[in-house]
């Protein structure tokens, strides 16, 4: 678990404000979930042979001798909100963004606690909406200057397919079961379909034979994928099958993905989806859905280089005496209710002190105050990359910063009325 500030929180602002923005283009409306749930919503939803239900959530007791989890992924409590709707649930659209909680062992990509990007789309199992929610993941990595990304596709079947898939895994393996790992063998007997995900190297050489998991389910969930690829093909959306990708949650009904990048090294999964189906209270709710990680997401456009576009430093009031600094306290919070970022140092410090919390702050222009400025009614404004300063007036100190907001590539250019100088 890590704290996040600056510089990087940039970074997590700029992606979320422009995922904001995206997803709002595709009709999906916020949810916030409780960081908390009853385990229950967990156990119940994402499988209880599931790796993160057995041995990664982080689950207590509570006063109240309530057994508590602390959320290790967003789709359970989106459905928990979504059984407590009533129609409306139907066609109901959420995103979240949040941290999560797994007890993983720490290595690289992998944290207890991370953050995920979620959008989860309510309705009945229907091929069109699993490809829109496709493109629009792909349109939000493609807005987010992400390159080189994979899609894996697969085929998760029916509830009904399941023991079919279960049955035909274990006679496909039954001739080399004493050559599987210690967990794979258990895998054997309660879910076969997660050896399929092994990273044990002797495991994955076993697995390459096996027959593809679709050939082992029925024509309707065979014919369900095949419409969603078409609808990708026709939507230009890249993807490969992957008849060996299993997600590691047993919520999934037909279509599954995977999107992994090449920049990221073991753990190369940036994010993970597809449909699903569980039962929260009464109610059977269905519906199709992905997360990415986003501290993967960062990762994968570090691994791409290229420059950050720098937020405009903001302005810097410096006083050279008590007079001075009750008037910049004043011109401060003129500026900022016009839209200007600035600053200034509150413990009324020495001239090279408040100069020095600038550098520190990298701010690009101070606006100096002293005895001489006060009487004649002007400002000293220095330019902190080319050591320029100028004497300006109130006006004309507030159309230059007015001004630089929208051009601040430019506001180097003299305004009118500016004596420039240099002391
Ligand atoms: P998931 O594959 O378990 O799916 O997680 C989605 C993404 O979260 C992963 O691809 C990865 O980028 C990130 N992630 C998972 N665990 C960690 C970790 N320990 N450290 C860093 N990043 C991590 C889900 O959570 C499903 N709820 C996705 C979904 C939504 N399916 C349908 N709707």
């Amino acid at each position: 678990m890590s704290d996040l500030t600056d510089p990087e929180i940039q970074v997590w602002q700029d992606l979320e404000s422009s995922a904001r923005s995206l997803l709002a283009r595709y009709a999906f409306h916020e949810i916030r979930t409780p960081v908390l749930e009853y385990a229950a919503v967990f156990e119940r939803s994402l499988g209880d042979t599931t790796d993160v239900v057995q041995k990664e959530m982080y689950t207590f007791e509570d006063r109240g001798k309530r057994r508590i989890t602390l959320r290790p992924e967003g789709t359970a409590g989106v459905m928990r909100h979504v059984a407590s709707m009533g129609q409306e649930a139907q066609d109901a659209r959420f995103y979240y963004i949040g941290p999560m909680f797994r007890s993983e062992r720490p290595q690289a990509g992998r944290r207890r606690q991370f953050h995920q990007l979620g959008a989860e789309a309510i309705g009945a199992a229907c091929a069109a909406a699993d490809v829109e929610m496709l493109a629009m993941q792909w349109h939000l990595l493609t807005e987010w200057g992400l390159k080189d990304c994979r899609i894996e596709i697969n085929t998760r079947g029916l509830p009904t397919d399941h023991d079919r898939v279960a049955d035909g895994l274990r006679a496909a393996l039954d001739p080399v079961k004493d050559r599987l790992c210690e967990d794979c063998l258990r895998r054997y007997a309660s879910n076969p379909l997660r050896i399929l995900d092994c990273k044990r190297p002797s495991c994955k050489a076993l697995v390459v034979d096996l027959p593809p998991v679709s050939s082992l389910m029925s024509e309707e969930a065979r014919a369900y994928l095949a419409t969603v690829c078409a609808g990708l093909d026709r939507l230009s959306l890249p993807y490969v099958q992957n008849p060996n990708l299993v997600r590691g949650l047993d919520y999934y009904v037909h279509t599954v993905w995977e999107i992994t990048h090449t920049g990221l090294g073991a753990q190369d999964a940036l994010a993970g989806g597809g449909r699903y189906r569980m039962s929260m209270g009464n109610r059977t709710l269905e519906g199709v859905g992905f997360a990415m990680g986003l501290e993967r997401v960062i990762a994968a456009l570090e691994s791409q280089g290229g420059e950050r576009a720098a937020r405009p430093a903001p302005v810097w009031l410096v006083a050279q005496n008590e007079t001075a600094f009750m008037e910049n306290m004043v011109l401060m919070q003129t500026l900022r209710m016009r839209g200007v970022a600035c600053g200034m140092d509150m413990q009324q410090r020495s001239i090279k002190a408040q100069m020095r919390l600038a550098n520190r702050r990298h701010c690009r222009w101070v606006i100096i105050r002293g005895e001489q400025e006060m009487e004649k009614g002007l400002f000293v404004l220095k330019d902190m990359e080319s050591g320029v300063q100028e004497e300006l007036d109130m006006p004309n100190l507030l159309e230059r910063f007015l001004s630089l907001q929208l051009t601040h590539a430019d506001s180097r250019t003299t305004s009118s009325g500016a004596k420039t100088s240099t002391r």
